[in-house]
């Protein structure tokens, strides 16, 4: 059998979920073994493997490291847009960071988006800091770390460079003519955005002592990817690098309901949070 093959064998797939479980939290569903093959057979062409055997073949030899990379990489969904859900962000302007700000008496602010995708959720946050806190972004007093597992996702990231259907998705016309400067069909942040993100790859499974202490953890529409388990050894090391004052934003339809974490939940408006506890 050869690349063109429409399916794996029940114990190639198991081996496949097994090798991202392990490597990346990342639960693949059993019946989606369509879609596994569909993302193995794009690795096999970027990396000219030849044949999906092939590939198969090179991860059991646990040989190539490059290989495991890139297929972890091809396995992540990383569906985002700008201002997603809308109201947290004027909530995070209005009421979240000043809250932060006053509780600790400083005016610096580290955000991490610890699952930024291609980055439209930092630049996002950096948009909001521009417009909302002018003295700090210029005074370069806030850090906005944005990691991903996807190395192909954060070099997205760094480069800060959006096709005309990303910028039509969630991006108001007035912050796409402030922030952005058009090049092709393309759009690519200005330099006051990209330089408040500090963008890097980071696996949530791993460790995270390379990563300072943070005032908001920006933790949104990841977990679902994440058995009970690994959710709950997330949240307990995230709880450990989050201030006394910060806190801890997920996903407009996540919640820790019956993950018995520790964290207090505190709702702003429409927007919930949690408090490390
Ligand atoms: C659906 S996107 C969410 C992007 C953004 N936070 C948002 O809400 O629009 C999920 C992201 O989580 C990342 N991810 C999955 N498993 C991860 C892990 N173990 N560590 C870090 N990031 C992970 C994926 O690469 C993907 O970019």
């Amino acid at each position: 059998m050869g690349a063109s093959r429409a399916d794996l064998s029940a114990s190639d797939l198991e081996f496949v979920r097994k090798l991202i479980r392990d490597r990346g939290g990342i639960e693949l569903d059993a019946d989606k073994g369509y879609l596994v093959v569909a993302r193995l057979q794009k690795v096999v062409t970027t990396l000219s493997l030849g044949t999906l055997d092939q590939l198969l073949a090179e991860l059991r030899s646990g040989r190539r490291r490059d290989i495991e990379e890139a297929v972890l990489d091809a396995m992540t969904t990383n569906e985002t847009l700008f201002f997603r859900d809308s109201h947290p962000f004027p909530t995070l302007a209005e009421k979240i960071i000043p809250q932060i700000l006053s509780d600790k008496g400083t005016d610096d602010l580290t955000i991490w988006c610890a699952a930024a995708s291609s980055g439209q959720e930092p630049y996002s946050l950096a948009i909001v800091i521009q417009e909302h806190f002018a003295r700090l972004a210029r005074e370069g007093k806030v850090r906005i770390i944005a990691t991903d597992l996807s190395s192909s996702m954060i070099e997205r990231c760094r480069e800060g460079r959006y096709s005309s259907f990303e910028v039509s998705r969630g991006l108001p016309p007035e912050y796409l003519d402030r922030y952005f400067v058009p090049d092709g069909n393309d759009y690519v942040v200005k330099e006051c955005l990209r330089s408040m993100v500090d963008a890097r790859t980071l696996n949530l499974t791993g460790s995270l002592a390379s990563l300072p202490r943070v005032d908001l953890v920006m933790l949104r529409n990841v977990l679902i990817y994440f058995s009970a388990e690994t959710k709950k050894e997330i949240l307990s090391r995230i709880r450990t690098l989050l201030r006394p004052e910060g806190y801890l934003m997920l996903g407009g339809a996540e919640s820790l309901v019956g993950l018995d974490t520790g964290y207090e939940r505190i709702s702003f408006d429409r927007t919930v949070v949690y408090r490390p506890g």
